[in-house]
Order: structure tokens, then sequence, then C-alpha cells
């Protein structure tokens, strides 16, 4: 089976926690563009959605929804997003599509949080891919410094602003053994927006698709 394939397995497993009545929050990226392709076949069910980025909203509207704000809906049942990592213990790194910042907030919002990823997303630690951090755009190299200072290799995802109009480092090199004290130590530094690690709030459930279908993990 290859990677599409399983994004859309495990998009299509999130759908049955999208119970009659539910405020969603849609999040970003390529295993939500199939959510959002599968959401149609449900609307009735949907009582509100909101999204984490200009991206997914565009593609909801395009299937016709009615797209609204978190500040309009107030808190959200069910949370559906991706991630770049995943660990057993459901913390993630979030943000390769840049979208952390509102993902982290619909995150917090939501009473539920479903994470779908295919399996090449699960890691033992996490670290390897590259993590997200949105930075307020005078400030970039003042956290790069700190972050070097922290063993991590900082890189500026360049040509990129955010939807809420910051710049993004994408930094190298890190372990990170403690994900909850991690991201409260990287949450420290001024100039930092948002930090991709999803620790304080991880997923609730765990989507994973593979070759043998769909397990669901929780804590
Ligand atoms: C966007 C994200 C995405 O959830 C993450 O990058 C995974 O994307 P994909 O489903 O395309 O692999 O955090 O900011």
């Amino acid at each position: 089976m290859d990677a599409q394939e399983k994004k859309r397995l495990a998009a299509q497993a999130a759908l049955e926690f999208i119970v009659p009545g539910t405020r969603l929050g849609v999040g970003t990226g390529s295993t939500v563009n199939c959510l959002i392709e599968a959401l149609p076949d449900i609307r009735d069910r949907i009582d509100c959605v909101v999204s984490s980025s200009r991206a997914s909203t565009a593609l909801l509207e395009e299937r016709g929804f009615d797209v609204i704000t978190l500040n309009e809906s107030g808190d959200l049942d069910v949370y559906v997003d991706g991630a770049d990592e995943a660990s057993k213990r459901l913390h993630l790194i979030k943000g390769g599509g840049g979208a952390l910042t509102r993902e982290k907030v619909l995150a917090a919002a939501s009473r539920r949080f479903v994470c779908i990823v295919d399996d090449s997303k699960l890691v033992g630690m996490l670290g390897n891919f590259p993590l997200p951090i949105e930075v307020l755009p005078m400030a970039q190299e003042y956290v790069s410094r700190q972050l070097l200072k922290l063993r991590g290799q900082p890189v500026w995802r360049e040509g990129f602003v955010t939807d809420n109009g910051n710049h993004i480092l994408d930094v190298q090199g890190l372990q990170i053994s403690n994900p909850v004290e991690f991201e409260d130590r990287l949450n420290r530094i001024p100039g930092i927006v948002t930090v991709g690690i999803f620790a304080r709030r991880p997923a609730d459930i765990l989507l994973i698709a593979s070759d043998s279908g769909v397990r669901e993990m929780r804590v």
C-alpha cells in the first residue's frame, strides 16, 4: 500500500469520532486533506467547522462548508489533525506545513484530539524530523542563537510566511527525550510564538495506518 492510500485509510478511520452534533476542528496537511475530501459524506453530523489554516479553509469552502472562527464556535468537541512524528505516549512534532500555531490553539480548545498518521510517522524518540518553531521575524536571529546553545541547528524556512505573518525555524539535530520539559523550556524564549512539540497537550487518540490496517493508540 502506498503512503497516499495509508493517509486515506487513517482519515476514514477518524470519521467514526465525528458523531452527530460535533463541533469540529480541522488541521492542516496532506493527511487532513484526505479527511476534508471525506467530510461531505458525513456533513449532517457536523454542527460547525473551524480550520487551522487558510489552506484547509479554502478546501473546506470548496466543498460547501461554512468555516467559522474559534471565537464564534467556542470550545470544540473533536480536533482531527496529522503529525510529522508521533511517539507511543502520543507526543507529537507538528508544523511541517507551517500551521502549528493555529493547530496548537485548536488542539487546546478541543475535548478530543484525534491524530491521523501513516506508520512512517511513529518514532521511538521525537527529533529526527526537524522541529518547526514559529518566531517573530524581528526575533529570528536572537531565537536562533538561543537554539544553538541548546545544541539545535536552526534553519530558516526561507520564503515562507505563516498565516500569522511570522517565520519558521526548522531545528535539526535534536533528540527530544523529555518532550514536556523541552516544550516548556523553548516556550520561555522570548520571540518564539509556538513550538512544534505537542506534549503538554498531546493527542488523545492516535490512528496509525499501515499495510495491515488502522491501529488505534491511546495513552
Ligand atoms: C502542518 C502539520 C501537519 O499535520 C504535518 O506536517 C503532517 O502533514 P502531512 O499529513 O502532510 O504529512 O503539522 O502544520
